[in-house]
Order: structure tokens, then sequence, then C-alpha cells
């Protein structure tokens, strides 16, 4: 049997195999934040498919970090019971569950229907990568957004996640800190790494004490920024090398600060040859080898030889996995009996842009296909 079927654990977790779904938004609760039947439907369908471990899409904790209209929030007790049917489809079908918690930082846009502004380290004048407005976080607003994620870290224990992930790329909040260009501040949580490093190290000891010792706490770090001036690899390996040393016990290597679209993205398209499939392999590679904690490699994995060499030369622990799990949630069954399968995904990106326009998630190429 192939290495990539076998049970693997984080922490006391143990997951049939060693596919993971990352996160993936999908643009289907309703508009107060609930989990919908769509979404039930959904989550069955991958843990029926094989995933080991489904990440949800972003959930906010607090609601000064929403995005959009459609997505999941867990930043009110009245959230756990929809959440509870969620992870029992998960679990009925044998996969594990994690709750991807988020802010958005100056990209949280729908605050804006609420006549606010969205919060940021820094503001940046006339910066290229991002034209929205939004201002300074205060001090006072951290330590808010600090507690929001410790709450909603037992709220997701309580609705029986498995595991919590914190968003810690593309971009966002924990994106916008950790990189030099977007955080330019000038106090404790600002200048150098282990500065620009404290929002994710706090965040874990918020969760860690609402959710005790032997829940696994995870992030998905985007390790360097999309363009030239912004967090460097050999930063992000050095960040991952201290977020491992403060209990993260497992780290999602992506990438941070968004730069041209889609190149400088953490979903890059055209993976239409070898050389282009694995885009983030190397640094994969750099945070396994420099720090002390499972690795979960994501971005363009598509076959399974590649994704055998990576577990077997410990480039990573894990394989995660998004759009082709949009196009084919079967896909993990389908690779057990045939290795060989190419998966149907084109990686073309039209399932984020109907997403951008409102529309819940779903693959536009292979639409109402038998797959
Ligand atoms: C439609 C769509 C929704 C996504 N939603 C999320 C999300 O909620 N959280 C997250 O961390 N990444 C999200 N991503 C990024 C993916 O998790 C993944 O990192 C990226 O697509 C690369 O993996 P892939 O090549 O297997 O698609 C999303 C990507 C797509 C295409």
């Amino acid at each position: 049997m192939s290495i990539l079927f076998e049970a693997a654990k984080i922490k006391n977790l143990t997951m049939r195999n060693r596919f993971v779904r990352s996160a993936t938004y999908d643009g289907m609760s309703d508009l107060s934040g609930q989990v919908t039947e769509s979404q039930l439907k959904l989550i069955s369908d991958l843990a029926e498919g094989g995933v080991g471990l489904i990440i949800s899409g972003i959930m906010y904790v607090h609601p000064s970090g929403q995005i959009s209209s459609f997505m999941n929030s867990i930043a009110e007790d009245k959230l756990v019971q929809g959440l509870r049917k969620l992870t029992a489809k998960a679990h009925e079908h044998g996969a594990k569950m994690a709750a991807q918690i988020y802010h958005g930082g100056r990209e949280a846009r729908f605050v804006k229907t609420r006549k606010q502004l969205p919060v940021a380290p820094s503001v940046i004048a006339d910066d290229p990568h991002y034209r929205g407005s939004y201002r300074e976080i205060t001090e006072e607003e951290i330590g808010e957004i600090l507690d929001a994620f410790g709450q909603a870290a037992r709220r997701a224990r309580e609705a029986g996640f498995d595991a919590v992930q914190v968003h810690g790329a593309h971009g966002y909040l924990f994106s916008q800190f950790l990189s030099p260009f977007t955080n330019q501040r000038t106090d404790r949580w600002g200048g150098i790494l282990s500065n620009r490093l404290r929002l994710h190290r706090e965040t874990y000891r918020k969760i860690r004490n609402a959710v005790g010792e032997d829940y696994p706490v995870l992030i998905k770090l985007g390790v360097e920024d999309g363009f030239a001036g912004g967090l460097t690899l050999a930063e992000g390996t050095q960040a991952c090398r201290l977020l491992a040393e403060t209990g993260y016990d497992a780290i999602e290597v992506s990438s941070g600060v968004r730069g041209e679209k889609y190149e400088g993205t953490e979903y890059k398209t055209k993976i239409n040859k070898p050389s282009r499939e694995g885009y983030f392999r190397l640094p994969a590679r750099e945070i396994k080898k420099n720090a002390k904690v499972p690795v979960i490699a994501v971005g363009g994995l598509k076959t399974i030889d590649m994704m055998e060499d990576m577990i077997r030369n410990r480039e990573a622990d894990f394989i995660a996995l998004c759009r082709p799990l949009i196009t084919e949630p079967g896909l993990i069954r389908k690779w057990e009996q045939d290795p060989k399968k190419i998966p149907r995904c084109v990686h073309c990106n039209q399932c984020l842009e109907e997403l951008h326009h409102g529309f819940p998630l779903h693959c536009v190429t292979f639409r109402g296909k038998r797959l």
C-alpha cells in the first residue's frame, strides 16, 4: 500500500491517510454565518470520498474580520449547534475535521457594510498590491481579537472539530503582521521578526488556554510574499521554527501577502507540466528541514508519484489539496483504486472567479458532467 494511504498522526489525532482537504471557502453559509444543508452535503461527499482530514473554509472569529456575506462565523456560541452537524457528517464517513479560524485584516471588506473600516497593522500609502481603504488597528483591538481566537477555538472543540487551524497565510491579518511590507509599526507588534510574529504566538497561547493541552492547534502560514520586497523565505523559515517552538502542532506551508494575479498568489494556474506541479514544494522542504513540526504541503499537487516522493524524502508529512477536490470530491478513493489516475481539475480558477461574483462553490469547467 502507498505510504499516502497509511494512517498518520498530528499530536494525538489519528487520520486514516495523509490526505488533507485544504481549507476552502464555499460561499454557502446563510447570511448569519450558519451552516446550511449544501455545506452538510459537501462535507459528506468529501468524507465519503476518502479525505483523511477536512479543513473547513474560513470562519471569522470576530465581526471585524468578516470578508464576505456568505461565510461561516464561529464568533458566537449560538453557532455551535450548526457546526456540530458539520463535524458529525465528517465523522460519519471516517474523516476528521478541523475548523479554520480567521480574521481578514484589511481585506475584511464586509465590515464596510456596517459603515466601519477594516483594520491592519499599518496603513501602506500607494500600495501596488492592495487598493481598498482601511485603518491602523489599536493595541486594545488586538487584545479583543486575541480573545476572540481563544473563544472561537473553544467553540470549535465544543462543536466536535478534531483540531483548529489558524489562517496565517494569503495576505489576511496574520500575513499582514508577519510581512515587513505591510507591517511598519514601531511598537511591540512591529519591527524585528519576533515582534511581527507576536500576534501568532499570543494567539496560540489564548487558544491553548481555551482548549487544553491535548488538542491539536495547527497554522497555515504564508512563508513568503508573492513579490520582491515582501517576506522572504529565509524569514518565513525562521518564523516556522519559532512557531514550532511556541507549540503549534503542524504547519501548512503556503504564501503570504499576494503579488500579481495569479502567479504571485497561493492559487497559481497553468499546472500543465511537471515543473509547475507542487509549486510550494521547495518552501515545504525548507520548513520540514529546519523546524521540528509536522508539515502539510499544498499548492498544485496532482500526481501520486510526486506526493509519494515528498513523503518518502521527508519533505512533508501530509498532502493537502483544494481545487482538485472541488471538481472531484471522491478523488482520494479513486486514487486508492488507481494511483495513475489524473485529476480532472485544470486549475483554471473559474471556481474562484464565480465565488467572487457571489455564486456558491462549484467547478465551472466540469459543471453538470459525470466524473
Ligand atoms: C475556491 C477556493 C477557495 C479557497 N478558500 C480558502 C480558505 O478558505 N482558506 C485557505 O486557507 N485557503 C483557501 N484557498 C486556498 C487553498 O486552500 C489552497 O491553498 C490553494 O488553492 C492551493 O491548493 P490547490 O492547488 O490544491 O488548489 C482557496 C482556494 C480556492 C481555489
